[in-house]
């Protein structure tokens, strides 16, 4: 397991903390966690406050594509993939890439690119339906924290079978009480969450022997 920096290239996001935190409610995060068109495409307090294609994941497919020397014909798996962005930009900066994914959000997965229409399966991390090693890579990012930890244990045993230990899973965390606070004030969906320690405890204990990375709000 080594911590590797794949995200580097995303564009910073700009998050008003004070003012989620002043509208928070548990309405807001219960309707967030439906993952809905409210968590997608409503107002920036439920989620996202819209997502469309940008290209934003671009530069990072392609340090994915690098980092696991990814060839057309291989196949890679997106679990939680939302609107499915990132598998377009896999297939995009490697033509011939088999590229796929999974996602609990039926509002999602209905609303991909054409040119991923197919490619993307309606389920949960900790069930993945797929044959042990079936991938030769396999992604997580910013997902398994949306689990409670008995399941997010189980979604780190699926990517590991799934995957062989190709893979790469970044997750909400903090490095002191300041950012653990920042962050819960921010936080909607995430069931689990904890210092990195914690994490690694979590994946150790799966048997995960991927790569990881940490998503700080700050
Ligand atoms: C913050 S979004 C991340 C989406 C995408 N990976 C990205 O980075 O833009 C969290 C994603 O986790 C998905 N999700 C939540 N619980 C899940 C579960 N149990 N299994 C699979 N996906 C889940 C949500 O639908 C959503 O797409």
């Amino acid at each position: 397991m080594s911590q590797v920096e794949l995200l580097r290239a995303l564009p910073k996001i700009t998050r008003n903390i004070k003012q989620r935190a002043a509208v928070k409610d548990p309405n807001i995060v219960a309707l967030a966690r439906q993952y809905g068109e409210m968590y997608w495409d409503g107002p920036r307090e439920y989620g996202y406050g819209g997502y469309h294609y940008d290209g934003r994941w671009r530069p990072v497919a392609r340090d994915i594509i690098g980092h696991f020397r990814l060839q057309p014909g291989m196949r890679v798996l997106d679990v939680g993939c939302g609107k499915g962005f990132l598998v377009k930009d896999l297939m995009l900066e490697c033509p011939g890439l088999e590229a796929f994914g999974l996602d609990i959000s039926h509002y999602a997965l209905i609303r991909c690119p054409r040119e991923i229409v197919g490619r993307l399966h309606l389920g949960s991390a900790d069930f993945l339906p797929f044959p042990d090693r079936s991938f030769d890579a396999v992604l997580s990012i910013n997902t398994i924290h949306n689990l409670p930890r008995c399941d997010a244990l189980k979604a780190m045993r699926e990517i590991e079978r799934v995957s062989g230990g190709r893979a790469f899973v970044q997750v909400d965390s903090y490095l002191s009480p300041a950012q653990k606070e920042t962050f819960e004030s921010w936080v909607l969906t995430a069931q689990f969450h904890d210092y990195p320690d914690g994490w690694l405890k979590l994946f150790t204990e799966a048997g995960y022997s991927g790569d990881y990375d940490w998503t700080i709000v700050a």
